[in-house]
């Protein structure tokens, strides 16, 4: 099956044109479609008219969907757990949305997601677009110094460290907790189908490295943060409604834009799909920052 590809930003992320992705895709036309997408890192398909199932059918080809029991149950599609609802919803006095802080899907489980997919449902007027970053660039455009001290590094990642988080009630935040203890991760990784290393911190999830005091982790942290989103290693999505997008979690990070006020205006279904193993749970000692 022909399609044309057609990038869309120096950084990353790329345009299949000319597929319809309700219908069934032949092994070769899959094959190139995931070569593009190890290239090109995120893939937008423009105009797909997907039912809920058609949706976990084309995650599927990528890898298996996860079921999303680590989020609350009216966050997930009443008849698929594998769809999660991508929506504002109003927690503590405040309009909470999701993805509101630079992240990668599920790097706070040792099963972080290979790749999520995002098929947008209804979009505000204006604003709502969701911003991805390159982590190989981020990594590979760091001093040798510096990427020598990182490959040594674990980080930790934790659902709760998130500003989005801390403003929910107590007795919920626990709960949170129970479901998704946090992990360490190695700060660099090796992309298993590339073979390059990706820088893998984030602003929502890591308050420091294991082994050092969040005093000593924080700068370095935080220039990392700043490294890792600059505008050229960014690509800058507007949606449109029956827009469908994969990304690879594992050499990305992104960021849902909060430009827009009318909340209910905004809505999208999402899966992440299941990754390699990576990472453990932390001892309560490893949290507190007392050298492990
Ligand atoms: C997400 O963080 O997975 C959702 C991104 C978005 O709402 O644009």
């Amino acid at each position: 099956m022909e399609f044309e590809i057609k990038p869309l930003a120096s950084a990353l992320g790329a345009e299949i044109i000319g597929l319809d992705m309700s219908q069934p895709i032949d092994d070769d036309t899959q094959a190139r479609l995931r070569q593009a997408w190890l290239k090109h890192l995120v893939l937008l398909f423009r105009g797909q008219q997907l039912t809920p199932e058609q949706m976990i059918a084309f995650s599927r080809r990528f890898a298996e969907p996860h079921t999303h029991t680590n989020y609350e149950a009216e966050l997930r599609h009443p008849d698929h757990a594998e769809l999660l609802l991508v929506k504002s919803r109003h927690v503590a006095g405040r309009d909470v949305r999701f993805g509101e802080q630079w992240h990668s899907d599920m790097s706070f489980t040792t099963r972080p997601a290979l790749a999520s997919v995002l098929y947008a449902r209804s979009m505000p007027e204006t604003g709502g677009d969701t911003v991805w970053a390159n982590m190989y660039m981020a990594y590979e455009t760091l001093s040798e110094p510096l990427r020598r001290f990182l490959d040594t590094l674990e980080v930790v990642h934790d659902l709760n460290n998130g500003t989005t988080h801390r403003v929910r009630p107590t007795a919920m935040i626990e709960a949170s907790r129970r479901r998704n203890p946090p992990v360490r991760q190695p700060a660099v990784r090796i992309h298993p189908e590339t073979g390059r290393k990706a820088l893998f911190v984030n602003e929502w999830a890591c308050p420091q490295f294991i082994g050092m005091t969040r005093e000593e982790s924080q700068p370095i942290l935080e220039m990392l943060f700043r490294h890792s989103t600059q505008p050229e290693f960014q690509f800058r999505q507007k949606w449109k409604r029956d827009d469908l997008l994969i990304w690879d979690n594992r050499c990305t990070i992104h960021l849902a834009l909060k430009d827009y006020t009318d909340f209910s205006s905004r809505e999208l279904m999402r899966t992440s799909l299941v990754g390699e193993p990576s990472g453990v749970l932390l001892t309560e000692q490893e949290y507190h920052g007392v050298p492990a």
